[in-house]
């Protein structure tokens, strides 16, 4: 017997019932960025290997362990985006969107990493980011840390989510404080781990990042960046948590907080909660300038972040209310091949009067009893009946499909004046 098909490990559907969650979280999306001067771009799923091991940094998790990497047929190295700044980035450059120019985009898509799966954790999951160029000063990582608050607050996830926040300074002074760390960790061979100790010669600081409880203490007494920090980056810093402090927004200061990709500089942030267990990071960011030199373009300020729409939706929790919403209004039953074809033409015509009227004919015949069975299983408010003396007379029946109201019989007209009454207490784009 042959295999059973089946979805690749830790890549999933989203099936019908779930998809309104995202699409309720996708418009929210969508008007706040727009609300912010933000444009949708659209980028390839494959890039270059090299663009992302040039970005992201050939020593990190990501690109030693984590890259869908294969050769395509012309021999060339190839790797789904494992995120989507580097692409961004590259996409910017190479259409000449940077000169002199300050650029604000957002993307919505499939990443790919390959990591162990677990609730939360995927190896197709799906980032909304947002990356912005040209802009130098600390209004900018404001302005986005005041966009993120603004969409968990439409979402209705007020106060479940908490801002962490820290300054990695310049590549220079990160290169200097790199020592500082290695130096002092290289005296404390013996309280770290494996991993830790692979770490110590490739990218010491995401020993900070370590989730070992054994390590705590160690860390603990390890030198900080923000006293490697010079005046200008901490100055930066500063500014920017006191104009957090004016718009009231909550916020701690973490010192362990590095980052994965190497891209970045100067701020970084994320946006935790407890609710999700141990993938509690929800959206994170931060500025990365050096990277649009990295990759060939001038030198220029850039800042993005991207969140995790798996964990935002899981976030949202269950929502009847928009389950209720996206069902349909009316379900068109029909018993006798007349009635069918008037039912057909009816549904037609009533789709090019109502554009928003969402409406499902009944198709492949049964009896009275099987299609009134269908309209109650697909969520229907209303059913629209039309029998042999509907079909003869041109009249419908109404039946409201929760509630104990009796069956109405309607002229067109006064149907027409019923959809239009009801869709006028629906909000519906
Ligand atoms: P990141 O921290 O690697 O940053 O990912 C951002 C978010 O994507 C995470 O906080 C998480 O919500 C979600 N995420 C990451 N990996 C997975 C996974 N395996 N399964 C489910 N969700 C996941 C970046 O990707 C940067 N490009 C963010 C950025 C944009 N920085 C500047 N601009």
């Amino acid at each position: 017997m042959s295999e059973k098909l089946q979805a690749i490990r830790g890549m999933h559907d989203v099936l019908p019932d779930a998809i309104v969650r995202w699409q309720a979280v996708e418009a929210v999306l969508r008007t706040v960025t727009a609300a912010y001067g933000y444009h949708e771009i659209r980028l390839p799923i494959v890039e270059q290997t090299a663009l992302f091991k040039r970005s992201i940094g050939e020593v990190t998790d990501i690109v030693e362990k984590e890259m869908y990497t294969f050769e395509d047929r012309n021999g060339d190295s190839l790797t789904l985006r494992p995120e989507g700044t580097a692409g961004c980035v590259r996409a910017a450059l190479e259409h000449g969107l940077l000169h002199h120019q300050q650029q604000k985009f957002w993307y919505l898509g499939p990443m790919f990493r390959h990591e162990r799966p677990q609730k939360g954790r995927y190896r197709q999951f799906y980032q909304f980011g947002v990356e912005a160029y040209g802009f130098e000063g600390f209004d900018i990582d404001l302005e986005l840390i005041l966009l993120s608050r603004r969409l968990w607050c439409q979402l209705g996830l007020n106060g479940r989510l908490r801002l962490e926040l820290n300054s990695l300074g310049t590549t220079e002074e990160r290169a200097q404080y790199r020592e500082a760390l290695v130096t002092y960790f290289k005296g404390h061979l013996d309280q770290l781990d494996a991993d830790s100790l692979r770490r110590l010669e490739t990218n010491p600081l995401r020993i900070l990042d370590s989730k070992n409880p054994d390590l705590d203490a160690v860390i603990a007494g390890a030198p900080r960046l923000s006293d490697a920090l010079g005046e200008a980056s901490s100055a930066q810093f500063s500014a920017l948590t006191h104009a957090l402090d004016e718009h009231g927004i909550e916020y701690t200061v973490n010192p362990r907080l590095v980052r994965g990709l190497d891209y970045y500089s100067q701020t970084v942030f994320e946006w935790v909660t407890e609710a999700l267990g141990s993938q509690g990071t929800v959206c994170a960011g931060g500025r990365y300038d050096g990277l649009l030199q990295q990759l060939g373009g001038r030198s220029g300020a850039a800042i993005g972040f991207a969140l995790g729409m798996e964990r935002l939706v899981d976030l949202l929790g269950e929502r009847p209310d928009l389950e209720e919403a996206a069902r349909p209004d009316i379900y068109l039953v029909a018993v006798s091949p007349p009635a069918e074809r008037q039912a057909m033409r009816l549904a037609e015509q009533l789709r090019d009067r109502f554009p928003c009227l969402r409406l499902e004919m009944n198709l492949g015949g049964g009896s009275f009893k099987t299609q009134f069975r269908r309209a109650d299983r697909c969520g229907a408010a209303y059913a629209l009946v039309i029998g042999e003396t509907e079909a003869s007379s041109g009249e419908v029946g109404l039946k409201a499909l929760r509630g104990a109201e009796d069956q109405r019989t309607l002229s067109a007209a006064a149907l027409d004046e019923f959809i239009t009454q009801y869709l006028n207490t629906m909000v519906r784009t």
